[in-house]
């Protein structure tokens, strides 16, 4: 698969979310940051946002949960038209019901993992997501540096995925800049968040199209890539 960008409207101008999903035309999905002041410190936006922005752009959005109790929660994001429902596996009750139950309802099914939660003890659920998600900052706000301690946990996921024949998407979310994406996507990332990288640029839609192509680039030279 080719790697695809999700910009991520956390860095966008809120009052204005339906220009700047436009803004980013082109991008693989609008990333949608979903958070309750309680799963992480800080509040942004709920369902009824995600159910006007969905009908005014045609990006498909990817939505991620950064809230307590997912299991109750997240289903309705999916029954909204979400593409994308990312839950939180640490504040998820029952992840493989849960991830059942998203793709029940239409959308892919993605779990995240914060810092410092590791990814072997998921090895066995990973055949029940569609994307699973590591964290490159501490969830809960944009425009943080990323954490380059994660390369080693991105490069072993990787090798999971492979070791297990899956098709799943390994999504980074955090720092992600023309500065950070090449050795990302050299460790194993194929979808990669970016916020301020990309709605801090003069034209958020060419920044867009850059990160993909540093990625793109660095992916054909990665050690991962299967050549046939
Ligand atoms: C942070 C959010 C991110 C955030 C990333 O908790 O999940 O999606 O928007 O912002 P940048 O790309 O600026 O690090
Ligand atoms: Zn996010």
């Amino acid at each position: 698969m080719s790697p695809q960008i999700s910009p991520s409207i956390l860095s966008a101008d809120f009052a204005r979310l339906a220009e700047e999903a436009e803004a980013v035309r082109g991008a693989d999905w609008l990333h949608v940051d979903v958070m309750d002041n309680h799963f992480v410190p800080n509040l942004t936006l709920g369902l009824p946002v995600v159910e006007s922005l969905r009908k005014s752009t045609d990006i498909p959005i990817d939505c991620h949960l950064m809230i307590e109790d997912p299991d109750r929660w997240a289903p309705q994001y999916a029954e909204a038209g979400a593409g994308s429902v990312t839950f939180h596996v640490e504040a998820a009750a029952a992840p493989v019901r849960l991830a059942r139950e998203i793709r029940s309802l239409g959308a892919r099914a993605s779990m995240a993992l914060k810092p410092a939660t590791p990814v072997e003890p998921y090895e066995d659920l990973l055949p029940e997501l569609d994307m699973l998600l590591i964290m490159t900052v501490e969830p809960g706000f944009g425009g943080q540096s990323f954490l380059d301690i994660m390369l080693p946990k991105i490069r072993r996921t990787r090798q999971l995925i492979d070791r297990h024949g899956l098709q799943l998407w390994l999504q980074l979310d955090g720092g992600i800049s023309a500065e950070t994406i090449e050795r990302c996507a050299d460790a194993g990332a194929d979808v990669f968040v970016a916020g301020s990288a990309v709605y801090g640029a003069d034209d958020p839609a060419e920044a867009v199209r850059r990160l993909r192509e540093l990625a793109a680039t660095a992916t054909d030279n990665a050690p991962w890539v299967h050549r046939h």
